[in-house]
């Protein structure tokens, strides 16, 4: 494992490398991506390794018997985050905005409310409202200089027709990791308001040294018959192309109703991503990730440091994910001038605050899961752009 190394990824049917141009105007030529979660890095060799076996064989037909699949999910989860599942708990889905498009799809109806924990991973917005659902925005509040709940004004937007609440865990953007009691107090809401909670833990393994993540089911253990949990290969080891995700649920009637809906959509396994991911979850795809994180809290501590040295500007300090979520309000500047110093001036491609719901305004989404070297080229640029020598 080699994360210095740089590997060209333009031409390559990229999407953060090569839509920058189209998408932001960042030249794909001299433009540093740093926009969607996907990072610069090769998975580990397991995964390399697995598709190779396959390509040897030369025969790429359906894929069946998925029991190696599951034990190895089953491995993960107590392995690296003390949770006990059955196999069939678990489903596959083509990737988790899959699975959460699904988990919609089945347990509310058009024109049900869902609740969004603001601001938040886009996507959720986009799946609810393209499924004819509304989206309820129950704003995080920052408190210094990070992310918490305020569950004593979100009752007041939680209508009848409320069925639903999405958690991102670790949260995306912000990058908090929910402690315990956090996440006691998400579930005790849902109960309140008799939401089924999704849980969307794609970043689980993405942890900083000296944090800790607890699945919900270990804070929550009585959420489990509104529980529907989201996890999954493809962020913690940079396999997103292979659009694999796990949807975990322990709850024999929700899982039924799950099941059922899966069929009527014909969705079954893309054999690609189901080898990539039964080869990582492995020891030698933790020994990986542990040195993935060394690394990554390297490249965020240099990040705050030198982007926290520019006047005007809070990086939030990371307790998970590799995406530095970054304040420019205090610059007393409109977005689009931000916009126009960070992907003009600068020509680093970043993603858009005021896309992650009420509260993003203002911000702008940095990824850092790239080589150290491309990172100070980026911070260089950056520093110039904001006229900081
Ligand atoms: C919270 C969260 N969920 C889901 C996804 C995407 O999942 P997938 O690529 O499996 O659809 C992302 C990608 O950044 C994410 O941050």
């Amino acid at each position: 494992m080699n994360f210095d190394e740089i590997i060209e990824r333009r031409d390559t049917h990229s999407l953060k490398w090569d839509m920058m141009e189209p998408l932001f105007g960042v030249p794909k030529s001299s433009g540093i991506s740093m926009w969607v979660a996907d990072m610069d890095f090769r998975p580990p060799e397991a995964a390399t390794d697995a598709l190779e076996a396959m390509l040897r064989n030369g025969i790429f037909g359906y894929y069946g018997d998925e029991r190696g699949y599951r034990e190895a999910i089953v491995w993960w989860m107590a392995n690296r985050h003390d949770w006990l599942i059955e196999p069939d708990w678990v489903f596959s889905t083509h990737g988790l905005v899959n699975g959460m498009a699904l988990a919609v799809d089945t347990f509310t109806k058009p024109g049900d409310g869902i609740v969004l924990f603001t601001p938040v991973y886009h996507a959720f917005a986009k799946i609810i409202e393209a499924a004819h659902r509304r989206v309820i925005e129950c704003p995080l509040s920052l408190k210094n200089g990070r992310y918490e709940f305020d569950f004593s004004v979100y009752g007041q937007w939680v209508q009848e027709n409320a069925k639903m609440a999405i958690l991102c865990s670790p949260h995306n953007p912000g990058g908090r990791v929910w402690t315990r009691d956090e996440l006691r107090d998400v579930h005790n809401f849902c109960q309140r308001h008799d939401l089924i909670l999704v849980s969307d833990e794609i970043h689980h393994d993405l942890v900083m040294p000296g944090h800790q993540h607890v699945v919900m089911p270990l804070a929550a253990p009585e959420a489990m018959d509104r529980l529907v949990m989201l996890t999954a290969t493809t962020k913690t080891f940079n396999l997103a192309g292979a659009h694999i995700g796990n949807v975990i649920i322990a709850d024999e009637r929700l899982r039924s109703t799950f099941a059922q809906r899966m069929n009527a959509l014909g969705i079954s396994p893309n054999s690609f991503g189901m080898f990539l991911a039964e080869s990582v979850y492995s020891l030698e795809g933790a020994e990986w990730v542990d040195a993935l994180m060394q690394y990554l809290d390297h490249n965020r501590r240099l990040f705050d440091a030198r982007m926290n040295q520019i006047s005007g500007v809070h990086s939030m300090s990371l307790e998970a994910t590799y995406l530095a979520w970054v304040g420019f309000h205090d610059m007393k500047l409109s977005d689009e001038e931000i916009r126009q110093k960070i992907n003009g001036q600068a020509q680093v491609a970043v993603n858009y605050g005021s896309t992650f719901g009420m509260g993003g305004q203002g911000f702008h989404r940095f990824n850092i899961a790239t080589p150290r070297s491309v990172l100070e080229d980026a911070l260089g640029r950056l520093e110039q752009a904001f006229d900081v020598c």
